[in-house]
């Protein structure tokens, strides 16, 4: 018989519970390197079709399935249910309201992105061609570019949860990755952005953001970078 272990997984639909609860479900192992995420479409499409969870590419790459698992925000698919000690605890992203079971609305924490203006901006006319960026300068962005915008970093950051207003270290990181392009003209317009207590200063290096980042990215460096820049050009 296929060995089994245990999903405690949240409820919650605020259409019909008064308050969240925890369903336990049997998930199979069946195959090798079994995914938390394949765990979790087993429950869906074999034990109750009802259970809410956002899936999309299913290797790392598209960012829908942060979730805070045993305790740790993480992505679903490319966590190992063999790595983790049973009964496997599966929450939505802290902070942010619950729209159904592990489903949470990203709203604001989008709307936080866009404040940064994550796309480059350049006044100056345009060239015959695209605008050119030396080997170099693009590998400054080595680390900043590889956001999928999880939100498992601000999630698990105490400035966030305690802060409705801060940025949070995803919306920073991007600020940074779009200052640092040469192509990019616009690092006034975010420095103002992000040069106030519900930006850059309210990082208090708690470093959360770091140990939850799936891409492996630092969001405290950039944080860091945005505020030596901000301290160089006396903001
Ligand atoms: Fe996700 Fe990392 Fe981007 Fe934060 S910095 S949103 S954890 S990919
Ligand atoms: Fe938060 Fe990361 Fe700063 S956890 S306080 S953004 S170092």
């Amino acid at each position: 018989m296929a060995e089994k272990v245990t999903f405690k997984v949240f409820r919650f639909n605020p259409e019909k519970d008064k308050k969240p609860y925890y369903q336990d479900f049997e998930v199979e192992i069946r195959k090798p390197g079994m995914m938390v995420l394949d765990g979790l479409n087993q429950i869906r499409w074999e034990m109750d079709g009802t259970l809410a969870f956002r899936r999309s590419c299913r290797e790392g790459v598209c960012g829908s399935d942060g979730l805070n698992i045993n305790g740790v925000n993480m992505l679903g698919c490319i966590t190992h249910i063999s790595d983790l000690k049973p009964p496997i605890v599966i929450q939505p992203l802290p902070s942010l309201p619950v729209i159904k079971d592990l489903v949470v609305d990203l709203t604001d924490f989008m709307n936080k992105f866009f404040l940064v203006k994550p796309y480059l901006i350049n006044y100056s006319p345009p060239p015959d061609k695209e605008r050119l960026q030396s080997p170099e300068d693009r590998k400054k962005l080595d680390g900043l570019y590889e956001c999928i915008l999880c939100a498992c970093c601000s999630t698990s950051c105490p400035s966030y949860w305690a802060d409705p207003e801060y940025l949070g270290p995803s919306a920073l990181l991007n600020a940074a990755r779009f200052i640092l392009d040469t192509r990019d003209e616009g690092a006034d317009e975010r420095l103002e952005v992000v040069n106030d207590r519900h930006g850059v200063w309210r990082c208090h290096t708690i470093l959360n953001c770091i140990e939850a980042c799936p891409k492996l990215l630092n969001p405290t460096e950039a944080i860091g970078e945005l505020k030596k820049l901000l301290i160089r050009k006396k903001f």
